[in-house]
């Protein structure tokens, strides 16, 4: 039997995988691919909130031939403390795929290592890979599909979302720069990595980071689990939004991403969110598509 393969983190895929996933996502989009998961089930455990992530993974599966299970900690076993052990090797019995978002990344590791079905990261509060491939197809459907030949701005937070964009310019090799205040910098291996692969620069000043940039990109300050740290974090990250004159410093081509949920007048301003350069949408549905390609690569 073939070695299960798991999605725990955009590394996990070669540079060629993650072309092809890319591909993929796009035929799917454009109605050309009607590859099927016909009768295979995934079960979802949410123990963070979701809108796009449930919705995305829900119907795809059903736009597959497929089933999806919503598993949250209020109505299972899992919230009542039954270990990730043998909640992994139960629902491998049941399902052939398991997506997981959680709060830890080593739980979402565990999760892998015991389940025998293949095993997908919805989110943790490490690395949102499953964002990052439905952002660099909002990318290939603007540029192309030669993304080492861009540059993307991260500014804000070093969350989930900006180690992720790490690791896909550690893997496809585009520029990446992210303005971060001190304090709030992305994960250390992940950036140091990436810098060996990739023309990565971290910085405090966001106008450094979108000079000239294809993409600028953000997200909320305080992430899902840092509630109680919101109004610190307000503060540190006062001067670090993006706003219409940021985005009047990056190409005059540049597009505006999000992975949402955003705040507007916080993060963002209403003006660049809601305006022409934004592909917010297009990167939300984008989610459904990548997340066709990824549950194919792995479960078919
Ligand atoms: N971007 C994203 O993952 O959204 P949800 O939290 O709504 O799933
Ligand atoms: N950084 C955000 C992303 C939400 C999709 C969070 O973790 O809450």
């Amino acid at each position: 039997m073939a070695k299960k393969r798991d999605f725990l983190a955009i590394s996990d895929f070669s540079r060629d995988d993650l072309k092809q996933l890319l591909e993929r996502a796009c035929s799917l989009k454009s109605g050309v691919d009607r590859a099927q998961l016909t009768g295979k089930t995934l079960a979802m455990i949410f123990r963070k909130s979701s809108t796009r992530t449930r919705v995305s993974f829900q119907v795809g599966m059903s736009q597959l031939g497929g089933h999806a299970i919503f598993l949250s900690d209020s109505d299972s076993q899992i919230g009542r403390g039954e270990s990730v052990h043998d909640t992994a090797k139960v629902l491998s019995r049941y399902v052939d795929g398991i997506m997981i978002r959680t709060f830890a990344h080593a739980e979402v590791e565990e999760f892998a290592r015991h389940a025998s079905v293949p095993v997908i990261n919805g989110l943790t509060d490490l690395l949102h890979p499953c964002q990052i491939i439905a952002d660099l197809q909002t990318m290939a459907e603007e540029f192309g599909r030669e993304h080492a030949a861009r540059t993307v701005a991260w500014i804000g937070d070093g969350n989930n979302m900006a180690n992720s964009w790490l690791n896909a310019a550690y893997r496809l090799g585009f520029s990446l720069r992210l303005a971060c205040p001190e304090g709030y910098d992305p994960e250390p291996e992940l950036l140091a990595r990436a810098q060996r692969e990739a023309d990565v620069v971290l910085t405090r000043d966001r106008s450094e980071a979108v000079q000239g940039a294809d993409v600028v990109t953000t997200d909320v300050w305080a992430s899902m689990g840092q509630e109680e740290e919101e109004a610190e974090r307000m503060e540190a990250f006062e001067t670090f939004l993006v706003d219409e004159s940021l985005m009047g410093q990056a190409a005059p081509s540049a597009i505006f991403l999000h992975c949402l949920p955003a705040h507007r007048g916080e993060e963002v301003t209403a003006g660049v969110i809601d305006g022409p350069q934004s592909r917010i949408f297009d990167e939300a549905e984008n989610r459904l598509h990548a997340q066709k390609a990824i549950m194919l690569e792995l479960m078919a």
